[in-house]
This record gives C-alpha cells, structure tokens and sequence, in this order.
C-alpha cells in the first residue's frame, strides 16, 4: 500500500493528476513557454511505465517525468526531497545518492547524501572498467571514498524517455545499444537493465516490458508555445509536437551514407519567421535567425556547423549513432563534488598512444568499448524539448541554454556575437 500512495503523492505533488481521473494532461508549462506531449493514446498512468517496479518503490516515471520533459530537473527533484523530507523513493542510496555508502539517518545527511541530484538532476551510474580494456585506472579521486575499477560512480542526467524514433543509440554512452539489431530491441533490453538496476532486482514481466516500450516509443514531445514568439507553429512554422510526429528519420538519413549527401540545413521549422510581421514579429525573426545560425554558422576552420553533429532533420540526434568527445569530463572543468579518474593507455589506439595518461570526470563510451580512442566520447542527444528538461550535457554542467551556447562559443572559439549568441538560445528554446 505503501508503495501505491508514494505513487500518488509524487504524481499529486506535480499537480498532475485529475481528482479520480488517470490521465495526464499533455501539455505542461515551463520557465520559457509550455511543452506538449502528443501520444496515441491518452497519457496513462495505468501504464506500467508509471507503477512501482519493485520493493524500493521506483517506476519509470520516477526519473522520467511528462512535466520535465520526460526528464528529470533539480527543481523537481528539491520539491520531492522537501515534501518527503528525503525519503521518497526518487532518494535512493544506490543510485539516487553521490554514494551508497554516505550517512543518511538524519534530513541534513540526506540532504548531503544527494547533493548532485538536488542540485545538478544526475543518477549515479556504476560501471567497472572492462576487462579486455587498452586502459586501467591508474587513480581515483573520489570525494566520497567509493569509487574504484569494479565500479565507477558516474553522475548523468536522464535522457528523456520521448521522441525516440530519432534515435540511432540508446544511453549517454551506447551501451545498450552497442550490439546490431533494431532500436525497438534495444529498448526493451534497457527497460530490463533499468528495472534491475534503478528498481534494485525486481523483473519484468514480458507484457510489463511490451506495455513500457510501446507507451515510450509512442511519445513525441517539443516546446509548443514560447512566452516571446507564441504559438510555435503559427505564421508558417513547423514548431510543436504534430510536425515532429510525421517526421522521417532512419539511421543514416542525412548523411554521407545517402545517395543525396549530408545537407546542413537539417532545421526547416521556422525559415517563414524571418519576414514575421505583427504582435511577436521580433522574437519570431530572432528565431529564424537562430536556426539559420545554427545550421549555417561555419567554425572550427569553417570545417564544423552544430548540424556536423546534430545532422537528423528536424530532430537533432546523430543519425549515424557517432559519438564525440566535447571535453565536458576534462579535469579543468571538474567541480569538487565528483571524482577525478585517472587512466593509462595500455594499448594504442588510433588517436591514443600508448602510455598516454587521461584525467576525466567520465570515460563514457570508452566504458563500453574499452578502447582508448573512446575517452570522454557521448552520444548526442535529440534537440527536441530542450525548455522544460534543463540542466544540459550527460553532467548537467550547463544549467540554461545560454550556458550551453557560452560552453560551445568558447569550447570552439566561434566568436558569436551578443546578438547571434542570443538569437540561437531563441533557436533552441522554441525546439
Ligand atoms: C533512478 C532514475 C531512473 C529510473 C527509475 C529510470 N531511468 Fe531511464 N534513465 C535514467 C538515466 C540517468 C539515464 C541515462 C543513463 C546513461 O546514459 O548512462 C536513463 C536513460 C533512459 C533511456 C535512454 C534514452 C536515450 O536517449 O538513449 C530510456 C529509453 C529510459 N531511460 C527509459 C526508462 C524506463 C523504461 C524505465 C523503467 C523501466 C526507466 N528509464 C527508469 C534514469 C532513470
Ligand atoms: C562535434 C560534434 C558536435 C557539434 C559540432 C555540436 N554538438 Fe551539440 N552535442 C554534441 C554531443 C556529443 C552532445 C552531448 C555531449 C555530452 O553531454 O557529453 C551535445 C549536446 C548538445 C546539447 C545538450 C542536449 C541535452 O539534452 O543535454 C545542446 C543544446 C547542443 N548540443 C547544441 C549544440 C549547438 C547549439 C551547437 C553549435 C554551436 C552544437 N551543439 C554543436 C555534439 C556536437
């Protein structure tokens, strides 16, 4: 029973659910508009994707939540801590805490204890250096005394569990999709890996895992209304969740692997915004703007745009399933509230001699591959839904849009102007 209230409280706690109703509204608001989920079906918390997996009282829906994108944000997580006083089920010492051996008897100690989560919205995520790997961990630096080579303590964000036709990888660093096989396959296998692991040793049943990835593959989630330029498809614009539910992708689309090549025009929503007249003329021109900027804007030798990465049209994933090393985990970027890895190639890679030493917040598909060349390498992510799922990148390092768009003008020495720094967060907020 216990586990059935805490369900309602969190659900009551956000506001939405109906007095005796089971559907979730489809459409929540956020800082800079409201975001809206367009799904077959009506949103049901009936679904399996939102019921107690197992004894400790999580679901899904717990770190994946239709106000947060489908996300989780700290804002959430804070007002989940409060009215619980830490002992929701969200605040769990294996993967909710910094580490699962802190000290957690008192409010303050779980307050302590989950830090990273109230402030960044990160899950900690445990993985071993793999065996046959060309590296070894030659030292850990673990403020909480926990980490080693047989786990790792990596702190991620949730990515969202939406829009996920456009994906061509599953999990920040492919790991449950590095084998072939289709995507759909590849879901139910995380779906598994997530109950056992988030649910702590609870099972799924076949019909549990089938009800779970339809109703996630079935989602397609956008910013629909932006508090500046308004509705998001009006005046001509393709914003908003229906246009992004008849939209193509397959992997490879938009890449050198077609007949037709790669074009970096991979955004086509809001072209007809740049001659907006009327009511929300300038914020919508400044939208135009921004997506102009990021599909065309050359640098990096003028050999990269932000669509090189972002190439799936209208979608923003990778749709080769590549993945890059922007260098969010360096050491001069880590903050002193997570572990600093120190690894040895044992064995060359391509890019990685042997003997080269790397310090890193995160090895992330490196973990996977166990090959030096992968250091540091993420997927990247769908650009749907930004709005209502902030902080950014798999560490939550950067709290806005702004704060994205500074780390890429400086990490790429782009020289954006004030004016064209701004028109891209415009950009990105009406995605
Ligand atoms: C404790 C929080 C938590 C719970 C509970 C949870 N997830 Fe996640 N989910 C995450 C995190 C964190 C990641 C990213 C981890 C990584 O990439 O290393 C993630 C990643 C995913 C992804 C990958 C999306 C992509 O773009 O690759 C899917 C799909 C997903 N979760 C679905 C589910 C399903 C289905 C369940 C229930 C069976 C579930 N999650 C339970 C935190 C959670
Ligand atoms: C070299 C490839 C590459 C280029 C170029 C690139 N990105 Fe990215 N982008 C990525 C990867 C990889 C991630 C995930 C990185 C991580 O979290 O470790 C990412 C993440 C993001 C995110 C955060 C998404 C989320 O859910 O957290 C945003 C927003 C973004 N990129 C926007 C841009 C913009 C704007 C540009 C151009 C200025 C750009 N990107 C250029 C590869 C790239």
């Amino acid at each position: 029973m216990r586990r059935v209230s805490w369900a309602v409280v969190v659900l009551a706690a956000l506001g939405v659910i109906a007095a005796g109703g089971h559907q979730l509204p489809s459409a929540f608001s956020n800082a800079t508009g409201e975001a809206r989920t367009l799904a077959p079906a009506a949103i049901d918390t009936g679904n399996a994707f939102f019921q107690p997996l197992g004894a400790n009282g999580r679901a899904c829906g717990t770190c994946h939540l239709p106000s947060d994108g489908w996300s989780l944000t700290p804002a959430t997580a804070q007002r989940l801590f409060d009215a619980s006083d830490g002992r929701h089920p969200l605040f769990r010492p294996r993967d909710g805490a910094n580490a699962p051996n802190l000290p957690d008897t008192t409010t303050a100690e779980r307050r302590a204890a989950h830090s990273l989560l109230l402030t960044r919205g990160v899950i900690r995520v445990g993985l071993p250096i793999p065996p046959d790997a060309d590296f070894t961990l030659e030292g850990v630096d673990d403020p909480y005394g926990f980490a080693s080579a047989k786990e790792l303590s990596l702190y991620r964000r949730p990515l969202p569990s939406t829009n996920l036709a456009f994906l061509s990888s599953v999990m920040w660093d492919g790991r449950e999709s590095r084998t072939g096989g289709s995507i759909a396959a590849h879901l139910a296998q995380q779906a598994t890996g997530a109950t056992d692991g988030h649910a702590q040793g609870a099972v799924l049943s076949d019909e549990q895992r089938q009800a779970i990835v339809a109703f996630e593959r079935s989602l397609v989630t956008t910013q629909s209304r932006d508090a500046l330029a308004d509705d998001l498809g009006a005046a001509g614009a393709h914003g908003g969740p229906q246009a992004l539910a008849e939209q193509a992708f397959f992997p490879g689309i938009n890449s050198s692997r077609e007949p037709g090549g790669f074009n970096r025009r991979v955004f086509s929503l809001f072209g007809d915004w740049a001659q907006a007249a009327g009511a929300f003329a300038a914020a919508r021109q400044a939208v135009a703007r921004g997506e102009q900027i990021f599909n065309t804007h050359a640098f990096a030798g003028g050999n990269f745009t932000c669509t090189t990465c972002h190439n799936a049209p209208n979608a923003g994933s990778n749709s080769l399933g590549k993945m890059f090393d922007l260098g969010l985990g360096a050491e001069s970027r880590r903050p002193p509230d997570v572990p600093l890895y120190t690894l040895r190639c044992v064995r060359a890679g391509q890019a990685s001699p042997s003997g080269r030493v790397v310090r890193t917040t995160d090895p992330g598909a490196a973990l996977v591959t166990g090959r030096c060349d992968d250091i540091g390498r993420f997927k990247v992510p769908t650009l749907r839904g930004l709005a209502a799922r902030a902080p950014y990148f798999h560490n939550g390092s950067a709290a806005t849009l702004d704060d994205v768009v500074t780390f890429y003008d400086t990490r790429f020495a782009i020289r954006l102007t004030p004016g064209e720094r701004a028109d891209l967060v415009a950009f990105l907020r009406a995605l």
